[in-house]
């Protein structure tokens, strides 16, 4: 990248809040979506799976346990089932510095009810979660967002893990930009980065061919930074490549603001964070 395009893209970055501003209220929550909103971030990014009598919620784990005073798979329950659970007082126990009475008993949240709070004035980032779980959640992701309008609108995106899922609503709907979302595994021993599924091999020995498969679908790839133990499994030159590759780059998930700088200087367009005010102040410092 020259300079002149590093910077044309770092002020156009976009803010793009993790499961809403998670780190501020109880993740996916309508709480969550609010302070977002109210901290200008620029997509809602949200998780999606589907409840036993599929209905699309957004929702993070396969498991309700860590979120909801339930118990279970969420695939197992009914969207009424789940209506009844209190998704939010997890959050207070589990950061009582940030804890607020309001988040208590806070529901799980279809993502109609989503698109009908919000309406077209908000882009929507949503992720098709554990596919193998959530099977054929793709079509009535796709009718929900034809119905709304926001396809021809632009403001909404498709991200997953998940390759064939991305194909198939290319396939239902080209217009939708899509995100392949990508994970490495380091080798404890060696420190060394293995080929993840058959979509990459490790960062540094990624093809243009491998860039131009992805391309074929998907008009952006959201690697992560690191690894649990720590190692950065993603550096600039990695960034630079998939930019000069015409990719759109948005790394997760960033909450600390150092990083944040670092890796708006190595190119990135955007970023998933907990905490959008945080990005907005990196921003507004450069
Ligand atoms: O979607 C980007 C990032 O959210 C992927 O990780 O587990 O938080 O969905 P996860
Ligand atoms: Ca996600």
């Amino acid at each position: 990248l020259n300079e002149e395009a590093s910077e044309e893209d770092e002020s156009d970055a976009d803010v793009i809040a993790h499961r809403g501003a998670s780190g501020h209220a109880p993740e996916q929550t309508m709480p969550a979506l609010e302070k977002a909103i109210e901290m200008d971030a620029d997509w809602l990014e949200l998780d999606i799976q589907m409840t036993a009598d599929d209905v699309l919620v957004a929702f993070h784990d396969d498991e309700i346990d860590r979120t909801t005073d339930g118990e279970g798979e969420i695939g197992d329950y009914t969207l009424e089932e789940l209506k009844e659970l209190d998704a939010g007082s997890w959050f207070n126990e589990e950061y009582p510095d940030r804890a607020d009475e309001s988040f208590e008993g806070v529901e799980i949240l279809t993502l109609e009810e989503i698109f009908e709070e919000f309406g077209e004035d908000e882009n929507y980032y949503m992720e098709t979660k554990s596919t193998y779980l959530n099977e054929d959640m793709e079509e009535p992701m796709v009718e929900l967002i034809e119905e709304f309008g926001f396809d021809e609108a632009g403001n909404v995106m498709i991200q997953s893990f998940h390759q064939d899922s991305l194909q198939t609503v290319h396939e239902l709907n080209d217009s939708i930009p899509l995100v392949q979302l990508l994970w490495w595994e380091v080798d404890e021993e060696t420190g060394e980065m293995e080929e993840w599924l058959d979509i990459t091999p490790a960062p540094d020995d990624m093809t243009e061919e491998d860039f131009a498969d992805i391309a074929e679908y998907a008009v952006g790839i959201g690697p992560h930074l690191e690894y649990y133990d720590g190692t950065e499994v993603i550096d600039e030159t990695f960034v630079q490549t998939a930019r000069d590759e015409g990719f759109d780059v948005h790394v997760y998930t960033i909450n600390e603001e150092e990083d944040m700088h670092r890796l708006l200087d190595w190119g990135v367009t955007g970023l998933f964070t907990d905490f959008p005010d945080r990005m907005q102040n990196v921003l507004d410092e450069r």
